[in-house]
């Protein structure tokens, strides 16, 4: 018989697949139909083609973007996946973030990419999706559309670089980055090494190689059962990573069948089985800012996991991966030692094993389809410890819940990358920055009032404050202490820092510097600052009362200025306006408020 799908006047069902679903209708529908289908024939398709369920590939490709570089093989391997079973591939555009590259930062743009991936995917008739991506923005704002267009997905990440060789030492963005940069500014490496280094520390295509946001997104992405749990860790230029990539669009087609959704997948579980892996390897500060974002685009979910949950899965998970920057190797010795297979066959007891994943199977039942292959003594090319024998008892990822500093319950230092493990239990006198361009001002200044206890405090690089909250939370250390041989300070934030830094840091105070209600906002110089880490304690040493009269003057000024508002922000033009009306704090993603589960706010619940 004839193949309904050629039919151009078949009745119209609603939900219908391929070309047949979401028409638009110039107020008829069959002709919307005809008007997509000789439109697409000028592609070449063939009715047996276009009557396939459609997988489509977004394509994050941009010659801006290394991280992506190998978008163009992986596009053709997913194809070659879909079409050897029975889908038609289809792959489309959305915009392309890379960290260097995304001015004034790429998580200011990392909302736009999610609702250009949300409405990508809704607008276009596909069945399922092969979401593409790897750079640090770009998974965690590729899930946050998949999950509100709720569209089945399936994410293949593009993979880790390889890394790079300097004087027969391995070298990799971008700890080796950073580390070489302040070796740079201390005086220790010259020119010639600097400039040497500039050529080798991101050799090949792919995603930055240690445990930066990237990888540690990657990781996340397999502890969701977003990904399958081969997926994470293979070197972008390595044909495995093709081979997944084949496979990728294998299981699209099986999902453009079972039509399984994301918000179906994401459960409760999903997210403690993530957080369970993101404490497991150390992973970025950065994850914890998207994984609140990515929860609360979850109807059933937004609000029931918080920053706090990730504190206290941290708890009873000790850091078994040492990659850079907790510790020393490279995310392709965590891919030869078994990657995230292995990883998870260490955490099992520390698992829900019974979460769904994209694949139509269990957690559980994906890690009995790979062997576990006991783990051989420890290595730099073993970098997987058992969990008996841990890198680091628990808690790679703290979140203060205690003290007046930091009320949002936002704020999170990377305690297994502290250089100066005795800052971890600390009292100083607070030095403090206002914005970046104070900090570059000053901070090198032979005059600058600081020593080796001091407290860094920058504040004026949140969500807000700066808009897009850069990575700016790694305050170097004053030029004058390093040169005395000075390498790690406790250092305090409202801003962000690269997965890839290290040190004694507080990231993500909440509420930010630019509220007028903060008390960032009003920390003096000389004002006592207490970190506790054991007790997840960010005290401010000054009475209530003085605190009070410190806003309440704060705020008066502000009014005397014309400044109702934390910033000028109402009559700010573009997707800056947008952004400056709409983010929200660290604490719930520094999302857009109207595209969280929960919808757009009233003024007057902004107001209060
Ligand atoms: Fe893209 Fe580091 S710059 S992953
Ligand atoms: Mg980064």
């Amino acid at each position: 018989g004839k193949n309904p799908d050629y039919d151009l006047t078949a009745a119209i069902d609603p939900n219908g697949v391929g070309l047949r679903q979401k028409l638009t209708s110039y107020g008829d529908a069959h002709f919307s139909l005809f008007m997509r289908k000789l439109f697409i024939k000028a592609m070449g398709y063939s009715e047996d083609a276009l009557s396939r369920p459609i997988v489509g590939i977004v394509n994050t490709y941009s010659s801006f973007n290394p991280c992506h570089a190998n978008i163009p093989q992986l596009v053709d391997a997913v194809k070659r996946g879909v079409q050897l079973n029975g889908g038609l591939a289809i792959d489309f555009p959305t915009i392309s973030l890379h960290e260097s590259f995304a001015a004034p930062t790429s998580m200011y743009l990392r909302n736009l990419m999610s609702m250009d991936t949300e409405e990508m995917i809704q607008a276009q008739p596909v069945d399922s999706v092969v979401l593409i991506g790897g750079c640090d923005k770009t998974t965690p704002a590729q899930l946050m559309g998949g999950i509100s267009a709720n569209k089945p997905i399936i994410h293949l990440v593009t993979g880790p670089m390889m890394p790079g060789s300097f004087r027969g030492t391995r070298v990799g963005a971008c700890t080796d980055c950073r580390n070489n940069w302040a070796k740079f500014r201390a005086g220790i490496i010259d020119i010639e090494d600097i400039s040497a280094l500039n050529e080798e520390l991101a050799p090949t295509a792919g995603t930055c190689g240690v445990m930066g946001t990237a990888s540690t997104m990657a990781c996340l992405l397999v502890g969701l059962g977003m990904m399958p749990i081969q997926g994470a860790t293979a070197p972008a230029v390595s044909s495995a990573r093709l081979r997944i990539a084949e496979s990728t669009g294998a299981h699209a087609v099986q999902l453009a069948k079972t039509r399984l959704q994301p918000q179906t997948i994401l459960t409760r579980e999903s997210f403690l089985n993530a957080i369970t892996v993101l404490q497991a390897i150390g992973g970025s500060t950065n994850a914890m800012v998207h994984l609140m974002a990515i929860i609360n685009r979850h109807p059933a979910l937004a609000g029931t996991i918080t920053p706090a949950t990730i504190d206290s899965i941290g708890r009873r998970t000790p850091l078994l991966v040492d990659l850079k920057p907790s510790g020393d190797n490279y995310m392709t010795d965590f891919h030869n030692a078994g990657g995230m297979p292995a990883l998870l066959h260490q955490l099992r007891p520390l698992l829900h094993l019974d979460a769904l994943t994209v694949t139509g199977r269990t957690l559980g039942d994906e890690l009995d389809r790979v062997p576990l292959r006991p783990l051989p003594a420890y290595s730099p090319a073993n970098c997987i410890r058992p969990l008996g024998d841990p890198l680091y008892p628990a808690s790679s990822l703290v979140v203060f819940q205690k003290g007046n500093l930091a009320p949002g319950g936002a704020a999170v230092i990377k305690a297994s990358a502290s250089k100066d493990r005795r800052l971890l239990r600390h009292r100083g006198r607070a030095v403090v920055f206002n914005g970046s361009a104070d900090l570059a001002a000053r901070i090198d200044d032979p005059d600058l009032d600081a020593d080796a206890d001091s407290v860094l405090v920058l504040r004026g690089i949140g969500p807000l404050g700066n808009p897009g909250m850069p990575e700016a939370g790694l305050v170097p250390i004053p030029r004058k202490l390093a040169a005395r041989g000075i390498q790690d300070m406790l250092r305090i934030s409202d801003g962000r820092m690269s997965g890839t830094a290290g040190g004694t840091i507080v990231l993500h105070v909440s509420p930010e510097g630019a509220d007028p209600g903060s008390v960032l906002g009003v920390v003096r110089d000389g004002d006592v600052i207490v970190c506790d880490v054991d007790e997840r304690m960010l005290n401010l040493e000054v009475s209530e009362e003085e605190l009070r009269a410190r806003i309440e003057q704060r705020k008066q000024e502000m009014a005397a200025k014309g400044q109702e508002s934390w910033v000028a922000r109402e009559r700010v033009r573009g997707y800056r306006g947008l952004y400056m009306r709409e983010v929200n704090q660290a604490e719930h993603g520094a999302d857009f408020g109207f595209l969280t589960a929960a919808g757009p706010r009233t003024k007057e619940e902004d107001r209060a």
